[in-house]
């Protein structure tokens, strides 16, 4: 495992610059994309650099991560939408596909079998962001190494979470999550965190017992997981004994 600790000023832009940096060595990654509160800014940096032309998802294939199961198709909250607003609707070329869960045609269980599938096509590099209660996408607690793709029964602070931090009309009935198992069978993935408020939970997930309390803790046995973390997050990981 890689940890980099980076100012909570500097954060975004760096990340920014690395997936940059990824798009120009690999122009047709296969990229694994969370949205909540945590990628947003490297969204925005983001977007602002393929506008200026430092590189293209022209190749690349987009996958989402995860998306809430019971709310409407233009829900503020919806994960779709998220990630069109903050950073596909934004560039141009567009990337080479797309792929959403598809809640909205098909049963929530055929809606994770067939997202399961184009993950299956393989994942160069997944991005994720860290829950509070120390989910990945919405493998909440209780998940497992193997923990398949699938419709979870989300802990109510998770399903609040919507309403409260996101803006949705109501609370969502469920998530449908690429399971642990497809994001440890990604070739890297890197663990985006900022904030004070995920301080303790990340250092349960990089320092606690590996287990399915917290569900982040199995990414450490991948063999390149990078943490990047800014200074506030990183607070109880990088004190000294
Ligand atoms: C949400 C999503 C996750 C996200 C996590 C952290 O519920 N299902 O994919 O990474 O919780 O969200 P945030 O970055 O807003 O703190």
């Amino acid at each position: 495992m890689e940890l980099d600790v980076l100012s909570v000023d500097a954060w975004a832009e760096r990340v920014a610059g690395d997936l940059v940096a990824r798009l120009v060595s690999e122009p047709a990654l296969r990229l694994c994309l969370p949205t909540g509160d945590t990628p947003a800014p490297v969204y925005a940096a983001l977007a602002t650099r393929l506008e200026a032309g430092e590189a293209s998802l022209q190749r690349a294939t987009v996958v989402l991560l995860d998306e809430w199961v019971g709310l409407d198709p233009d829900d503020p909250a919806r994960c779709d939408g998220r990630l069109r607003r903050e950073l596909l609707d934004r560039v141009r070329p567009r990337p080479a596909a797309f792929y959403t869960v598809r809640v909205d045609e098909l049963p929530p269980g055929e809606a994770a079998a067939r997202h399961d599938e184009v993950a299956a096509g393989g994942l160069s590099l997944t991005l994720l962001g860290l829950g509070a209660n120390g989910h990945v996408g919405f493998n909440e607690p209780g998940s497992t190494a193997d923990s398949p793709t699938r419709v979870v029964a989300l802990e109510m602070g998770s399903r609040e979470a919507a309403v409260e931090r996101y803006g949705a009309g109501r609370i969502p009935e469920a998530g449908i999550t690429l399971g642990i198992d497809r994001l440890l069978a990604s070739d890297e993935i890197w663990l985006l965190v900022t904030g004070a408020r995920k301080a303790e939970v990340l250092e349960r997930a990089l320092r606690g017992p590996m287990g399915p309390d917290v569900p982040a803790s199995f990414l450490r046995s991948h063999p390149r997981l990078r943490v990047i973390a800014d200074t506030a997050a990183a607070a109880l990981v990088t004190r000294t004994p």
